[in-house]
């Protein structure tokens, strides 16, 4: 099986939202799958960052993120997208055979739309380029979060259109692994933690900025002596960090009362750092390399590519462009 996922490059450094949600499980099928694409979403993010400079640094910091998290370029292709600009011609092609109705219903313009903003073609496409990440290198498996499934639905229906249209099989038909297991990490504020409501917690921060991320988590201010609510959000992203039976316990010492949400907050710091140490020292490691790090994403690029060039080859034959043969 062929897998295949990128992100955003959208930020300084990743969340524990992130890291849980997305990266962790990405880690885990790299070791069940026998070949894995990951890429870093660069040409995505024109939809929303318009500074170079910026973008650039998120980019080289999502590479710093994929790496630290466990993602092994050896046994995997790490890419930036816009390294295999090849993705824009195919997104191009299937542009001519997806309806517009199909664009319109995409979850991200359609709420620009709806917030009474407009939108530009770039991110009305979106979907297409995203099917062409996809479908170029042949990826059987996309792991994905939820909100990403209509996404993996419109990339299947738009291979399929341009498979019809042409009476030829030259793509192939995903599947989407969503990654619903996992139960949103809250922020510290208690809604979903994302960079955009400014309640994440970043475990490659330095520790100043972590810890106060950590001391930041809402509390109410129930007295230590009375009983906690062990649903609390202090206590579920404590218990990020803990094992079935250190779950169990603490949910009774709340219960019981008499512990402080100060307390919970310090062993969570504690566990978090334990928990991230080799992951910060090996992203301290490539921050400092960024020249290997630009290695790894050419190496990656170019095995993209080589898997990318005989299905771009095939549309291109199809659709009867380019010289004949
Ligand atoms: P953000 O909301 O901070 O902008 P992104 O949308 O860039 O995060 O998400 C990148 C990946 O991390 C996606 O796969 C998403 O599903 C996952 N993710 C983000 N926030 C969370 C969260 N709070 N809980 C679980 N997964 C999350
Ligand atoms: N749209 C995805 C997101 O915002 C990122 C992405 C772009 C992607 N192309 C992809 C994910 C291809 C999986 C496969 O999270």
């Amino acid at each position: 099986m062929r897998l295949l996922s990128g992100m955003q490059p959208s930020g300084e450094a990743l969340h524990l939202g992130n890291y849980f949600g997305a990266l962790r499980q990405w880690v885990a099928l790299q070791e069940k799958y026998e070949e894995a694409l990951w890429f870093i979403a660069d040409y995505h993010s024109m939809t929303t960052v318009r500074d170079p400079a910026i973008r650039r640094r998120y980019t080289f910091a999502t590479a710093l993120d994929y790496l630290a998290a466990g993602i092994d370029p050896e046994r995997s292709i790490v890419y930036r997208q816009s390294d295999v600009p090849e993705v824009c011609e195919l997104a191009w092609l299937l542009g001519t055979v997806t309806p517009m109705g199909m664009l319109e219903r995409a979850h991200a313009y359609k709420d620009k739309i709806a917030q009474g903003q407009s939108a530009e073609a770039g991110l009305f496409n979106y979907p297409l380029l995203m099917a062409a990440d996809i479908l170029l290198p042949r990826s059987e498996l996309v792991p994905v979060g939820q909100d990403q499934k209509q996404h993996l639905e419109m990339t299947r229906d738009i291979a399929q259109r341009f498979n019809q249209t042409y009476g030829v099989e030259a793509l192939t038909l995903p599947e989407a692994y969503i990654l619903e297991d996992v139960a949103v990490v809250p922020g510290t504020d208690g809604r979903k933690m994302s960079k955009s409501y400014g309640n994440t917690i970043p475990m490659f921060e330095s520790e100043k900025v972590i810890k106060k991320a950590v001391m930041g988590i809402v509390t109410d201010s129930t007295p230590v002596a009375d009983p906690k609510d062990p649903q609390a959000v202090v206590f579920q992203l404590w218990s990020l960090f803990a094992s079935e039976a250190e779950r169990g316990e603490m949910a009774e010492r709340a219960v019981r009362g008499g512990l402080g949400y100060g307390e919970v907050k310090k062993d969570l710091l504690a566990r978090l750092l334990e928990t991230f140490a080799s992951m910060r020292e090996r992203r301290a490691y490539y921050a400092e390399r960024p020249d290997e790090v630009e290695e790894i994403l050419a190496r990656g690029a170019e095995r993209a590519r080589a898997l990318a060039a005989p299905v771009l080859d095939g549309c291109r034959r199809a659709a009867g462009v380019g010289p004949p043969s």
